[in-house]
């Protein structure tokens, strides 16, 4: 459980398993001037005095059995250090013709140095929207967005622009590499438009490429071509790897050989990554888990102990 000033309190609740991962169920956010709340064990609404305006003490609860049912599940999920990149009351909504299709509703979200967080949902979930806002590649309907101090959803074009060339890393489940030029081509392109960008030839020697440097794309496999695309993101020295379905369109064995180098930039490079996936399987690798369902975040889960790429299977 914490307490935000913009967003008002936040419940959760927390589980153990038996593998010693935490399940971090998010409740509900509870504007501080609302005159209700939930209570966090059973989540049914009760009142609190209409003439006070502090904030709700926690654990809010209908009984004292709830009261001290919630004092042994709430779990603070503080990170003491500032997040790389936050999103408040994040909404998405795509107006077709007449119809609105809702893709995104009241996201929170805080995202960390280092971590490797996992989001997992269903075809339509939101999964790609909410990656595209973070890449700066779409703009929310209502919400808003931070990367360190700067409100990306108050910035400009331009300055979305150099938010994207300069701090972003994109995967894409299709690699997007340009076919007249090498996988060392394809990497120093980079160089030319990011300004602290990493040596093409080291970051692909980093992704086990060092005796691919100068076949074209048509000459490398699936995993290869898309762990050149891994090389070309982290070759901007990105503060955020953003990955979505990186191994969608590659058999298990290739996979995770993609999914190794994505673990090793994460670990060696410390870069914060973010990666979109259908495949449950994977959620093992995360340090947490964000489970998207309908637009909504309907789980998070801290994985204590992250597994490595070599340790899981499909
Ligand atoms: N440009 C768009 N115009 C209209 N609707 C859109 C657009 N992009 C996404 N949507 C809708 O928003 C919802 C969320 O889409 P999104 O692509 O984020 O889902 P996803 O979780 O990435 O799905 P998938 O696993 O199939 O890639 C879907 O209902 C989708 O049809
Ligand atoms: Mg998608």
């Amino acid at each position: 459980m914490r307490t935000n000033p913009e967003a008002g309190l936040w419940l959760f609740t927390a589980t153990q398993n038996t593998s010693g991962s935490r399940a971090v169920q998010f409740i509900r956010t509870i504007p501080d001037r609302e005159n209700r709340a939930a209570c966090a064990w059973c989540a049914r609404g009760i009142e609190w005095s209409a003439h006070c305006d502090k904030p709700m003490t926690p654990p809010g609860a209908h009984t004292p059995e709830h009261a001290a049912m919630n004092a042994q599940t709430a779990v603070r999920t503080d990170d003491p250090t500032p997040p790389v990149m936050s999103m408040r009351a994040v909404s998405k909504i795509y107006r077709m013709g007449e119809i609105d299709v809702p893709a995104l509703r009241a996201v929170d979200l805080e995202l960390h140095a280092r971590e490797f967080v996992v989001i997992l949902g269903a075809s339509g979930s939101g999964k790609s929207t909410l990656l595209n806002i973070l890449g700066g590649l779409e703009t929310p309907t209502t919400g808003t967005v931070r990367y360190l101090d700067h409100e990306l959803t108050a910035a400009d074009e331009p300055s979305l622009t150099r938010y994207r060339r300069e701090h972003v890393g994109f995967v894409f489940q299709f690699y997007n590499l340009l076919p007249s030029l090498t996988a060392l081509e394809n990497v120093e392109l980079v160089a030319q438009i990011a300004p602290r960008a990493r040596d093409a030839r080291e970051v692909l020697e980093r992704v086990g490429l060092a005796d691919r440097l100068h076949h074209f794309p048509a000459q490398l496999s699936g995993g290869e071509q898309q762990r050149v695309a891994i090389a070309r993101a982290l070759a901007k020295r990105p503060d955020v790897l953003l990955c979505d379905e990186p191994t969608g369109s590659l058999d298990f064995p290739t996979g995770r050989r993609v999914l190794a180098a994505l673990e090793q930039a994460n670990r060696e490079f410390s870069t914060l990554t973010v990666l979109i996936t259908h495949n449950a399987a994977i959620a093992a690798m995360g340090s947490r888990v964000i489970r998207l369902s309908s637009g909504r975040i309907s789980q998070t889960q801290v994985n204590e102990r992250r597994a490595s790429a070599e340790e899981i299977s499909w």
